[in-house]
């Protein structure tokens, strides 16, 4: 599974960090950055968590 974030979408609220910290990171401007684009199958549900639940849908997994 791979995850991506949609720059121009995300306002950095973080909510994919705090769910799944192991993919997702905040950068230095406060925006979301995936450290890991080829999520791990242990990471797997915690990544849709994050996708479901971002506020302003930011985050795509394909
Ligand atoms: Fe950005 Fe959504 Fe995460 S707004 S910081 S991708 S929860």
């Amino acid at each position: 599974m791979k995850v991506t974030v949609d720059d121009d979408r995300c306002r950095g609220h973080g909510v994919c960090c705090s769910l799944c910290p192991e993919v997702f990171d905040l950068g230095d401007d406060g925006y979301a950055v995936v450290d890991v684009p080829e999520v791990p199958v242990e990471h797997e549900d915690a990544v849709r968590s994050a996708a479901a639940l971002c506020p302003e849908h930011a985050i795509t997994v394909s």
